[in-house]
């Protein structure tokens, strides 16, 4: 079972070589036990002001070939992701902490983008309008926008990269990858098998290194650079926001998130379960989408509540090397502290705790559900990304959605009703780009991922994630006749 070190690579890649950064290396941690997993060559600014030459070179012969011939390529990378999924699963696991079942199950999802665009690279399709006068022919044609920056989080470290670069690679552009510094590891496994599928040099790299916040700006500060796209906080998002003005840079944000999940007095309280227990605890309750307020009509509130502690109950927290283990480690410490922060609030201002609140150690927090939940608690506005469940009670549609719209994000949303009428009106006045009806876990590369106010703006996948990643250029034919 040591057949994953194949995959392991301890320097960037960029214009088809590893290549060192700055004299030092730097720890790759496994979250579950503070070991070390491995060491990497640092790279810093001017690392990836090398990858950004690299893809700047590349750009042209690959937006030059034909969307065939990209879509070719790009089909044998997602071949070669699927053969070495077990491996790329157990690298991402001991990088991340994420279940190992949950890391096959984000490899399958992170593939899916590249196959996705490999297909949508040959519907790129432009448009031929009737012209406005009688001697003209009027055409709009796709082009790729240039060289792309993907800054890419530790929560997701194979989808999060495949979702941006897929679409990009697909249309032609070139790509400077910058993951996490916590999971750079699945990100070279990557680059080594998109070698594997013969993109030709320069087209794809990846820049591993710990100062993000230098790597970053050199991404968004340069003129070679024609679009960034990035996965992260609201924060981070706002700063490589301004970062990127004065070179007018097109940007697209998927920020952070606070789901509302709301189960209505109809609902099937089962199904409504089966989904909280997914659309929270899916890799520790670490992602952008996870479940943040459980908002309960108040005559099911009680039953929802017994139901919901006792689905907690079941889940097997450990090392997420362990095939059983559903709940793994938090990423890092500051990760346990925030989460530990949270509950003291909740349990000042009156929150009970129905199970959990335990920091175990440095690495584990037990899953937990806090009862009677108000929206002075920090949690009622802030993303918890932890395992934790806050309940808030409501009394009728109208409290609903306004104590689920109350907050700056807009990413995910989600409620359990059977009345159809119903459904049309809450789903049309969330203020979220996503919302899931009697569903907890709604990510796939066929539909748009995106959200609107402070989470972010621009789609992901589906049909509309290609469209970021393209110049629309209007062609006149004039004196026809
Ligand atoms: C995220 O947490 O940013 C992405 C979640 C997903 O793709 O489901």
């Amino acid at each position: 079972m040591e057949d994953h070190k194949q995959l392991l690579f301890s320097k960037s890649y960029i214009n088809g070589e590893w290549v060192s950064g700055s004299p030092e290396n730097f720890d790759v941690l496994n979250p579950a036990d503070g070991s070390l997993v491995t060491k990497i060559s640092n790279g810093d600014g001017q690392t990836v002001s090398l990858a950004i030459d690299a893809a700047h070179t590349a750009f042209k012969p690959w937006s030059k070939k034909s969307a065939k011939d990209r879509s070719v390529i790009m089909q044998r990378w997602y071949s070669l992701i699927i053969e070495n999924k077990e491996h790329i699963a157990k690298i991402m696991t001991l990088e991340s902490g994420k279940p190992i079942n949950e890391s096959r199950g984000e490899v399958d999802y992170g593939a899916s983008f590249i196959q996705w665009f490999a297909e949508e690279a040959k519907r790129l399709y432009g448009d031929i309008i009737p012209g406005y006068t009688a001697d003209r022919r009027i055409m709009v044609i796709k082009q790729p926008i240039g060289v792309v920056g993907a800054i890419t989080p530790w929560n997701f470290p194979l989808a999060m990269i495949t979702r941006k670069v897929a679409p990009a690679l697909a249309a032609g552009c070139t790509v400077v990858v910058r993951p996490s510094e916590e999971t750079p590891l699945t990100a070279l496994a990557i680059a080594h098998l998109a070698e594997k599928a013969g993109f030709p040099n320069g087209v794809f790299n990846v820049v591993a290194g710990t100062d993000a916040a230098a790597m970053g700006k050199v991404l968004c500060e340069s003129p070679l650079v024609s679009k960034i796209s990035f996965t992260g906080s609201t924060k981070v998002g706002q700063i490589l926001s301004t970062q990127c003005v004065p070179t007018l840079k097109k940007l697209s944000l998927e920020l952070g998130g606070n789901a509302p999940f709301i189960v209505f007095e109809d609902a099937d309280i089962d199904a409504a379960i089966k989904g909280a227990i997914a659309g929270k605890f899916r890799f520790s309750g670490q992602t952008c989408v996870c479940v943040n307020r459980i908002l309960v009509h108040e005559k099911i509130y009680e039953l929802f509540t017994t139901k919901f502690v006792k689905a907690v109950s079941e889940l097997r927290l450990g090392n997420g090397m362990r095939e059983e283990v559903n709940i793994g480690p938090l990423i890092n410490k500051k990760a346990i502290n925030r989460v530990e922060s949270f509950i003291q609030d909740a349990v000042k201002k009156g929150g009970k705790i129905l199970i959990g609140g335990d920091k175990i150690d440095d690495h584990f927090f037990s899953p937990t559900v806090i009862g009677d939940a108000t929206a002075t608690m920090d949690f009622a506005k802030e993303e918890i990304f932890g395992p934790v469940a806050p309940i808030f009670k409501f009394s009728s549609d109208e409290e609903a959605i306004h104590l689920a719209n109350d907050t700056i994000y807009g990413l995910a949303s989600y409620f359990y009703t059977n009345d159809l009428k119903r459904s049309w009106k809450i789903s049309e006045a969330l203020e979220y780009g996503i919302v899931g009806i009697n569903e907890g876990l709604i990510s796939s590369e066929v539909a748009p991922f995106g959200g609107v106010k402070y989470s972010g703006s621009g789609r992901e996948g589906s049909k509309y994630g290609i469209e970021d990643y393209i110049e629309i250029k209007y062609i006149c034919i004039g004196n026809i006749d």
